[in-house]
C-alpha cells in the first residue's frame, strides 16, 4: 500500500504567528512575546485536556485558543478589549501559509501522493484557514481530532487516522510536522515522521523517539519521502 501523508496544520502549513502584525497595533512591542505565550498556552491546554482523558474534558481547539488568548492578556497585563480579542480570534481563521507551502503541496499532489490535513483544529476552523490560504485544493481533505474528542499526541488520534485513511496500517502513515510533540506522538503510534525545522532556534526534544527525516521546508519533502524505509 502506498504511503499516506498527514500534514500538521498550525506551525507546519500555516503560520500561527501571523497574528503578530495585528497584535503590534494593540500591544506594541509586547506583540512577539504575546504571540508566543498565546500559542504555548493554547497547546498546553490541549495537552492538559488530552492528559485528563479527553471525552467529557474535551473542548475544541477554538476554546483552547480563546483561553490561551485570555491567559496571555492577563499575564502580560495588556487589558485587551472584547472587540480586540474578537479581532484576534478572527485573524486566526485567516493566518497565512508559509511561503513555500502552496507550490510544494501542488507538486506533491501532482506526483500522486495522498496528502491530508491532520490537525488539532476543528473541521470548520481548519477548512476555513486552508481555503483562505488557497491550499485546500492540494489536499484530499481534513482529519480533525474533533471526531476522537482528544488531542495530539494522544495515540487514539493517530490510530483513528490510520484506520480511516491507511486501512489501519500505521506503518504506511507519514506525519509531516514542525511540532516535535506531534512527531514523537506519531512515532509512538508506529508511524514514520518527518520533522520540519522551520528555524534554527527550534530544537527537537531530547527523547528516545526521533524523526525519520529532518527538513527545513516542504520543498525538501519529495526527497525526504523517498528516503523513508518502505
Ligand atoms: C495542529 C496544531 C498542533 O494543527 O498545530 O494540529
Amino acid at each position: 500500500m502506498k504511503k499516506v501523508l498527514a500534514f500538521d496544520v498550525y506551525g507546519t502549513l500555516i503560520d500561527p504567528h501571523g497574528v503578530v502584525a495585528l497584535l503590534q497595533s494593540m500591544v506594541g512591542e509586547q506583540a512577539v512575546a504575546f504571540s508566543s505565550l498565546w500559542r504555548n498556552k493554547q497547546l498546553e491546554y490541549t495537552f492538559r485536556r488530552a492528559a485528563m482523558g479527553g471525552g467529557n474534558h474535551y473542548r475544541d481547539f477554538g476554546v483552547c485558543t480563546q483561553a490561551g488568548l485570555d491567559y496571555a492578556d492577563q499575564v502580560l497585563n495588556t487589558e485587551l478589549s472584547i472587540v480586540n480579542k474578537q479581532a484576534l480570534m478572527a485573524v486566526y481563521g485567516e493566518l497565512p501559509a508559509f511561503d513555500e507551502v502552496p507550490k510544494s503541496l501542488q507538486q506533491l499532489q501532482k506526483s500522486g501522493l495522498d496528502c491530508w490535513a491532520f490537525s488539532n483544529g476543528t473541521p470548520t476552523g481548519v477548512a476555513k484557514v486552508l481555503a483562505h490560504a488557497q491550499i485546500d485544493q492540494h489536499l484530499l481533505g481534513v482529519f480533525s481530532v474533533n471526531q476522537v474528542r482528544t488531542f495530539k499526541p494522544a495515540a487514539a488520534v493517530y490510530d483513528a487516522f490510520a484506520k480511516q485513511h491507511a486501512r489501519s496500517q500505521s506503518g504506511n502513515c507519514v506525519l509531516i510536522s514542525s511540532n516535535p510533540f506531534d512527531v514523537i506522538g506519531a512515532k509512538a503510534a508506529g508511524w514514520q515522521a518527518i520533522w520540519v525545522q522551520r528555524t534554527p532556534e527550534n530544537v527537537f526534544d531530547p527523547w528516545e523517539l526521533q524523526p525519520d527525516a529532518n527538513i527545513t521546508g516542504l520543498q525538501q519533502l519529495p526527497d525526504a519521502v523517498n528516503s523513508l524505509e518502505t
